[in-house]
């Protein structure tokens, strides 16, 4: 058993705490924010994050998970992970003040030889600035390890427990050894590299990601003009291993904690050292893009949006999160303001207070069924799993134009059409296309798999 702190209460932080002391380790979780750390105490958590709480609540319980707002005179632990958030700032580099400020407190109460493990997303060197602070501060027994995370939110728990593999980066044999021994009951293949590749992995795995949705919007795009079926494609593309069939999935684009900020700050890095990132810059401005196709195709049934009533379905920035950090959603229900859409958001999880803050002037709805009443046009920005259950004939029948603009590609054609709704979605060809063709779509609109 380790004695571990984790400095940092959200998302990152919080899961790492977690499963640490799920994994029999003995954390302190430490975050400046008062409000934060006393709702954790009284065994609320501020995140939803799905079996979450039964690991804090079972975690202190168990005696293994203390949470506190103060760094202590000395705090005796032999890791301490930070976790804190590095939120782009204006020029799109990572705001690294947070880091700094936790590691600066960290020098000041760890005792010698303790580890301080990066988790949190950090511009390349970064582990060797946290060595300049510890040699300024004469604490040089502290060692340094980068061990960037790939939590996905809504699975984060599992995907810490099983990862694909733990990447530790350091300077220091004998931490990175010590550092291993914490994840190797996780029965994956630890990656043992430099600090500046360690912290590189992160940063390529999350422009990859945002590169292959990117590519495959793009793909979409060109399918709609040719005749041809992008979830087919994806299908077809994703069947080679060499590929592999996630994250190819085509529609209002990516968004989230991570993908956006870390495209840019990696964007925002590369230019700074003399790179020219000029792939990483398409894919960010296809991303863009989505948003306002998905807009153009509701212009284009409607004419124009002025005054048009329209229902956004969905405000977090994927489903299974309240998260709304750069959320496709919300920046879609801000484009159809832009235009002089009379706009109404509902979303399963995310607060009314929330959605009204974020999209001033939206009017956030409480079901779907109050929303729809009198709308001329919904779209489908987040795909919760309720909105594939909906009763979409009555809502057909409320509405003054039953127009369904589906973002993410996720609700049944047939079942729509049958419940009333005129039904558009990304990446599909429109009837027109067909017709403009000399062949039947019966022909070719066939199914892989
Ligand atoms: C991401 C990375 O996956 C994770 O490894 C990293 O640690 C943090 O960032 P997360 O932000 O939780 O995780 O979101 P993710 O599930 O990756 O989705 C990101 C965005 O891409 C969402 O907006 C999602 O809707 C979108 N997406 C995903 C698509 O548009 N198409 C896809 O096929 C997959």
């Amino acid at each position: 058993m380790a004695r571990i702190a984790v400095v940092g209460a959200g998302h990152v932080g919080l899961v790492t705490a977690a499963c640490f002391a799920h994994l029999g380790h003995s954390v302190t979780c430490l975050d400046v924010d008062h409000d934060r750390i006393a709702l954790l105490q009284q065994g609320v958590s501020p995140i939803h994050e799905p079996g979450l709480d039964d690991l804090l609540r079972q975690g202190v319980e168990r005696g293994l998970i203390a949470f506190r707002a103060d760094y202590p005179q000395a705090l005796d632990v032999e890791f301490a992970f930070v976790a804190v958030g590095t939120p782009p700032s204006a020029g799109g580099s990572a705001d690294l003040r947070a880091v700094r400020e936790a590691v600066a407190s960290l020098l000041r109460c760890l005792p010698p030889r303790a580890v301080i493990v990066n988790k949190a997303t950090v511009p390349i060197g970064t582990a060797d600035l946290v060595e300049q602070l510890a040699a300024r501060m004469n604490a040089t027994s502290i060692a340094v390890v980068s061990n960037p995370e790939f939590l996905q939110e809504g699975t984060a728990i599992d995907n810490f427990l099983r990862p694909d593999r733990v990447i530790l980066g350091s300077r220091d044999e004998d931490a990175v050894e010590r550092t291993a021994r914490l994840f190797e009951s996780l029965g994956a293949p630890i990656m043992r590299v430099d600090t500046r590749s360690a912290e590189m992995v992160k940063y390529a795995a999350n422009a990859f990601l945002a590169t292959k949705i990117s590519f495959m919007n793009e793909i979409a795009t060109i399918c709609e003009q040719m005749g041809a079926d992008a979830q087919l494609v994806a299908k077809g593309i994703g069947a080679d291993d060499r590929i592999g069939p996630r994250f190819l999935g085509a529609g209002l684009g990516w968004g989230g904690s991570c993908l956006p900020k870390d495209t840019q700050s990696l964007a925002h890095l590369a230019a700074a050292h003399g790179a020219h990132p000029q792939l990483l810059r398409a894919v960010m401005q296809v991303n863009q893009d989505q948003r306002r196709l998905v807009v153009s195709k509701v212009r284009s049934a409607l004419g124009d949006l002025e005054r048009r009533r329209v229902l956004v379905l969905g405000a977090a920035f994927k489903p299974g999160t309240d998260d709304t950090r750069f959320s496709p959603a919300i920046e879609l229900a801000q484009l159809l303001q832009s235009e002089g859409a009379e706009v109404l958001v509902f979303d399963p999880v995310v607060t009314a207070d929330r959605i009204q803050a974020l999209a001033p002037g939206v009017r956030a709805v409480a079901s779907v069924e109050e929303g729809a009443q009198g709308a001329e046009a919904i779209i489908l920005a987040t795909e919760w799993p309720e909105f594939r259950e909906l009763p979409f004939a009555a809502l057909a029948a409320g509405m003054r134009r039953a127009l369904l603009v589906d973002g993410r590609n996720y609700l049944d054609p047939a079942r729509l059409a049958e419940a009333g709704f005129e039904y558009r979605c990304v990446g599909r060809p429109s009837q027109e296309v067909f017709a403009s063709f000399d062949f039947e779509p019966s022909v070719v609109a066939g199914s892989i798999g």
